[in-house]
């Protein structure tokens, strides 16, 4: 396992870089399908929550890798608990997870969830507008590639809760996609994750947090299936 995650971690930057410098080629399209498949395999495995998330946290991999990585365990589980889960809708989570923040540059760019911390790191310049975009843009790229589950673009385009894709929401969202919902609370705590480690997290107080922060009965719904994932 501690070898998959990391020849996935290798193609994920591998098929980032290309996607960047090249578009929508060949070897983008095989990167980005070995990719997913690998991390829907890790998904697979990881019954254990607790301990699949020990593991990835673990490995050495960047923050961008492991933040897709375990945003796809913790959704995947999540999507199970809900009323309109589905196979097809657990197919589509290593998707988005993959492609989601594919066009961004660094740890620092993934780690911006709202326009402040963005006009923090980029005051007024052309990275900044970059940054705002890059839902947009990864949603509309993976248009160009064949065999994606129909809906991927719309959940990438939804991910900071702006249905237009451009920039990072500021009050609860209404009338985004359920699987985006469920993915915009799944990474919340994956930062928590990520930030803290899994033994030293507080769940109740980010569960209460997260409740205040996105207080919307759709936001709340996704909440209930986090806290019944054994995260
Ligand atoms: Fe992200
Ligand atoms: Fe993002």
């Amino acid at each position: 396992m501690e070898e998959r995650i990391k020849l996935t971690e290798k193609s994920y930057a591998l098929g980032s870089e290309n996607l960047k410098k090249f578009g929508v080629t060949e070897e983008a399209i095989q990167l980005a399908n070995a990719s997913v498949k690998s991390m829907t395999k890790i998904v697979s495995k990881s019954k254990e929550l607790g301990s699949m998330l020990k593991l990835l946290l673990k490995n050495k991999a960047s923050y961008r890798f492991n933040h897709c990585q375990l945003i796809s365990c913790v959704a995947f589980h999540m999507v199970y608990k809900m009323p309109w889960s589905s196979k097809e809708q657990t197919e589509k989570i290593s998707y988005v997870a993959y492609f989601h923040d594919i066009l961004l540059e660094s740890d620092e760019e993934v780690k911006i969830h709202t326009n402040s911390q963005l006009s923090k790191l980029y005051p007024l310049n052309e990275d900044e507008q970059r940054v705002k975009q890059h839902a947009l843009q990864a949603a509309e790229l993976t248009l160009k590639f064949p065999n994606i589950p129909i809906g991927v673009d719309t959940i990438i385009k939804q991910h900071h809760g702006i249905k237009s894709g451009v920039g990072f929401m500021e009050t609860p969202p209404v009338g985004l996609a359920p699987l985006a919902v469920l993915f915009i609370i799944a990474e919340c705590f994956v930062h928590h994750l990520l930030e803290k480690g899994v033994d030293n997290i507080n769940r109740v107080k980010i569960f209460e947090e997260m409740k205040e922060k996105y207080d919307d009965p759709k936001f709340h719904q996704a909440i209930e299936a986090l806290k019944h994932s054994d995260v």
